[in-house]
């Protein structure tokens, strides 16, 4: 069997051994040696250029490197008849979870407030609620989100999540749907955004939503650059509808020089890391996803492209 990689992050070597320990007989080509295109059963891609999938006839499955498929659905020449399995993976999710926790927390005990004063030698305690006295609002339960909520209400925070089916976890208060997404965000004083970016969630956090959050509340934006609107974050920052910001992923990746964010005191960038697909973990899932296939079996966390994610 022969898998083609192909990843904008050089880490083809760690994939190629991580994955040929799961499967021995694997053949492990990388982008652009492509070799005879009817060859490629698997292909493990992130950011493939546009209609190279198309280009390869007895592909089996396509295998996403990141939780998010935006990059693939953004192909008018995707392969309809090939399943696209994105990643779920226990490091992955850890790693999310780790970052949202941490970011909660930084907001929660105002520690983006204790930075700026920092820079200027001001010594001001502020006293914080308590975590139960603090509502946290997760947009996305999904994988990720459900994980980060579960750990969330350990800590004791008031959680509620936001998702298209409504959600049975403890501890989390489930609102869903279009009508449910006002009520939510009334609610939420720390607002992480966890939802895989579809023409439904593109734009998601723009000026009016941002105004039906509690003034000065904080955002945790760790989906996708395109569920914002960056002017309408920077008005809501300028006003104190928002208080700080924690911004892991933006429109255009690498963030450009000239972005205004860069510089914001009240915004907290990191490019892109809040989770980063582990190859050691991960091609567990990915080889047993090719033996589930050898025994004809359905492969799970199959893409519905009708819904977006
Ligand atoms: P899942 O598919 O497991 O979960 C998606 C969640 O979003 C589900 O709860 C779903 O609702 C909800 N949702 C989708 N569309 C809507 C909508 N229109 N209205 C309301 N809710 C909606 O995805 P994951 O949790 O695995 O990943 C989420 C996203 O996180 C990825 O798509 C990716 O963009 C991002 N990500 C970012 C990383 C980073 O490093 N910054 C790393 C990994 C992922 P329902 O449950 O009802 O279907
Ligand atoms: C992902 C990501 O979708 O890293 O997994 O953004």
């Amino acid at each position: 069997m022969t898998l083609l990689f192909k990843s904008d992050v050089d880490r083809a070597d760690i994939w190629r051994d991580a994955l040929t320990a799961q499967l021995p007989d694997l053949e492990f080509r990388v982008w652009p040696a492509v070799g005879d295109p009817s060859e490629i059963e698997f292909a493990l891609v992130w950011n493939p250029a546009r209609g190279e999938l198309a280009k390869l006839p007895n592909l089996k499955a396509i295998f996403s490197l990141g939780a998010g498929i935006d990059h693939l659905a953004s192909d008018p020449d995707l392969p309809k008849q090939v399943p696209v399995v994105r990643m779920v993976d226990q490091s992955l999710t850890l790693g999310m979870t780790e970052f949202v926790v941490m970011s909660v927390l930084r907001h929660h005990r105002r520690v983006h407030d204790y930075e700026l004063q920092q820079r200027q030698k001001i010594w001001e305690q502020h006293v914080t609620p308590l975590s139960w006295q603090r509502k946290v609002g997760i947009l996305g339960l999904g994988v990720l989100g459900s994980d980060a909520a579960e750990k969330l209400t350990y800590l004791g925070f008031d959680v509620a999540g936001w998702s298209r089916n409504e959600k049975k976890q403890a501890g989390v208060t489930s609102y869903f749907g279009k009508d449910g997404l006002r009520p939510f965000l009334e609610r939420s004083e720390i607002l992480v955004c966890l939802l895989p970016l579809t023409t439904e969630t593109r734009g998601i956090l723009n000026s009016e939503t941002l105004s039906l959050l509690p003034r000065g509340a904080c955002l945790i934006n760790v989906g996708r650059g395109e569920h914002m609107i960056p002017d309408d974050i920077l008005a809501a920052l300028n006003s104190g509808q928002l208080s700080a910001a924690t911004l892991d992923v933006f429109p255009q990746e690498p963030l450009p020089e000239s972005s205004a964010l860069w510089d914001h005191p009240k915004v907290l960038i990191t490019p892109h890391a809040a989770s980063i697909t582990l190859p050691t973990t991960a091609a567990e899932s990915i080889a047993e996803s090719i033996r589930r296939l050898g025994r004809g079996e359905a492969l799970e966390n199959v893409v519905d492209f009708e819904r977006g994610y």
